[in-house]
């Protein structure tokens, strides 16, 4: 059985990834299957954490012992964490969260016409959720930590991100076909604020998901809060 170090402590954790819907029927959206966000839903809870768990569009069964909140679009995702991140300890944003959203929302259904050229959509930025609770902490020594999916320049373009995004931690990802994006298994290195570097070799979800919280545990703020 595994260590009961998170007993008392809350820990909210983002999973799957965001849709941003277009008209009625059609949405921007990604390839996330919210199968790692889950797997650290499950470990934490082992570990002994009250969980949050926000998720969208996964089609995932809660877990056992986890309170579930489900969510559409990054604006909803934003206002859902920030909501939870409250009283939190530890935040963990494994959803992936769309950058741009469509500038607007066609309440029919988008309609092609004989003859005419498709008409461009038009996006805005959606809001960066990690960037905004690592800048503005809900509770003093709450950690907070990030994703990263990369396909070149792996370790360069994590350790510049954990700087631009302000985290303690950030989980770097190196993608491509089979890897990461709806597979059981992958590969990680974790990136400290404080210079750490720990590879994880390939394994399964619950395994990187273990990994995340032995660096979340000792970083915690003495004292309880669940
Ligand atoms: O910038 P990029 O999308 O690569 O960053 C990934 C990390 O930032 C993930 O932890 C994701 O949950 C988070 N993110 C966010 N809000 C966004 C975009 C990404 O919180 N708008």
């Amino acid at each position: 059985a595994a260590a009961p170090d998170l007993t008392g402590r809350h820990v909210v954790i983002s999973a799957g990834g965001t849709r941003e819907p277009l008209d009625p029927v059609r949405y921007l959206g990604n390839r996330s299957s919210g199968k790692q966000g889950y797997a650290l839903a499950r470990t934490a809870a082992a570990r002994g954490a009250r969980v949050t768990l926000i998720e969208a569009n996964t089609g995932m069964t809660d877990p056992a012992g986890v309170d579930v909140v489900r969510v559409g679009t990054a604006v909803q995702l934003r206002e859902a964490v920030l909501k939870a991140a409250a009283d939190a300890d530890a935040v963990v944003m494994a959803a992936a969260v769309a950058d741009f959203r469509p500038l607007s929302y066609a309440e029919g259904k988008i309609k092609k016409k004989d003859g005419e050229e498709p008409v461009p959509v038009a996006l805005v930025r959606n809001p960066d959720i990690l960037a905004e609770i690592s800048a503005e902490r809900a509770r003093p020594g709450q950690v907070v930590v990030g994703f990263a999916a990369e396909t070149d320049d792996v370790l360069a373009n994590g350790r510049h991100k954990l700087r631009r995004k302000g985290c303690d931690l950030l989980v770097v990802n190196e993608v491509g076909e089979r890897k990461t994006f709806g597979a059981e298994e992958s590969e990680a290195v974790v990136l400290a604020a404080d210079g750490g570097e720990t590879p994880v070799p390939y394994g399964p979800k619950e395994a990187l998901a273990d990994t995340v919280w032995d660096l979340v545990a000792p970083r915690l703020p003495a004292g309880a809060s669940a």
